[in-house]
């Protein structure tokens, strides 16, 4: 029984959706479970030569045999959650599909203020996907629930109980955690963050299952980092640097370019102790290095490993994951050597 959690250790948009595909594919959990804040999120999947971008379906969907869970923390826009029912028809996601009954509900009120709220839209520079209104009339305990909402009833079930029993039976869980580190209304660069803390302790308790119960937490940082929106970001290049280096970003949700920077070990190391990783997952080495598509450690180079250990030394984690390429094979997955 492994119950893992997997977290975004910086500004959001780490490669989370890849990796998350990958380690469902590969464990096969029998239950997959979104946590976080809700549709700002935006997951990019390349499974199977198709490519899908995805708001509120928990990104390990391509595992056939997973239940599909949102839990009672994160934010649901009906009319998101059911454009992706279509976009994934042939994933049978609408069948596998639990909302839990206590998630509070987006409105198009909020998706307006979200807009017109210039602090918000611009100062902020928010997704726009009424996220930050909707979980302050949370706190305010004026927002609708899910359990209200008559084209969720088909879909409702308490969520946390269905993970703790399976927890209980045995069985391996999997909680998809969205955003990232520098993005938590608590820890992150303040007041230029998302509207709730994105840790993985908030991420266990949107789901209902305790901090005893968890037994992995992966933290996945990009080889580089890239911010949207407004805010502080000590490591930024300009864009003309990270035109010439190649790695230039446009976000899944906004279509905005996103600002580029160097790896951060002091935000890496921050974010591995606030989070009790336990793992960490590297993506996009092969857009830093000139590695794409190696899928065996020897083959990377002296340059790429010893980034790689400084990474390990600096944070005391192992990275157990290294991602060179969109595809699931593009993977160098360490955890039988080093766990
Ligand atoms: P999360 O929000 O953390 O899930 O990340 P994201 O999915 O939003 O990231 P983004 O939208 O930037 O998508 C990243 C793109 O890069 C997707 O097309 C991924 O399939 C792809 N990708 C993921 N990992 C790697 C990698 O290691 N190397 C390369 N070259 N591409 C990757
Ligand atoms: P909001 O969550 O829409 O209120 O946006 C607040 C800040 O968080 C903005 O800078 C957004 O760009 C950022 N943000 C929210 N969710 C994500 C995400 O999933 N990836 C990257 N940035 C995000
Ligand atoms: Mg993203």
């Amino acid at each position: 029984m492994t119950c893992s959690i997997l977290v975004g250790g910086a500004w959001g948009d780490e490669g989370k959706g890849k990796c998350i595909t990958y380690l469902c594919n590969n464990d096969k959990p029998s239950i997959i479970a979104r946590a976080g804040v809700g549709p700002n999120a935006g997951h990019s999947v390349e499974f199977n030569g198709e490519k899908y971008g995805l708001r509120l379906t928990p990104s390990g969907f391509v595992h056939n045999g997973a239940k599909l869970m949102i839990g009672a923390g994160v934010l649901v826009n009906p009319d998101v959650l059911f454009k992706e029912f279509e976009d994934l028809k042939k994933y049978d996601v609408k069948g596998r599909m639990s909302v839990d009954p206590r998630c509070a509900i987006i409105t198009e009120d909020h998706i307006a203020k979200d807009k017109s709220f210039e602090h918000l839209s611009k100062t902020i520079g928010s997704t726009g996907s009424g996220c930050g209104p909707a979980n302050s009339d949370r706190v305010m305990r004026t927002i609708g629930l899910a359990k209200d909402v008559p084209e969720l009833a088909d879909y409702i079930e308490d969520v946390s109980l269905a993970c703790n029993e399976a927890i209980d039976n045995g069985e391996d869980i999997f909680i998809e955690g969205s955003q990232g580190f520098s993005l938590s209304l608590y820890y992150g660069s303040y007041p230029y963050v998302t509207s709730k803390d994105t840790t993985a302790s908030t991420f266990v308790a949107d789901v209902g299952v305790g901090p005893t119960k968890v037994d992995e937490v992966i933290n996945v940082f990009k080889s580089y980092i890239s911010r949207v929106g407004e805010g502080p970001f000590p490591t930024e290049m300009t864009q003309e640097e990270a035109e010439s280096k190649g790695l230039e970003e446009y976000g899944v949700v906004t279509g905005r370019r996103r600002r580029i920077g160097y790896f951060d070990m002091e935000l890496a190391k921050e974010s591995c102790r606030i989070n009790g990783a336990t793992q960490i997952a590297l993506t996009c080495v092969d857009r830093l290095f000139d590695c794409a598509r190696v899928q065996d450690y020897s083959e990377l180079s002296a340059e790429t490993k010893s980034f790689i250990s400084d990474i390990e030394q600096e944070t005391g984690v192992p990275v157990t994951i290294i991602s060179t390429g969109p595809d699931l094979k593009d993977t160098i997955d360490l955890r039988k050597e080093l766990l």
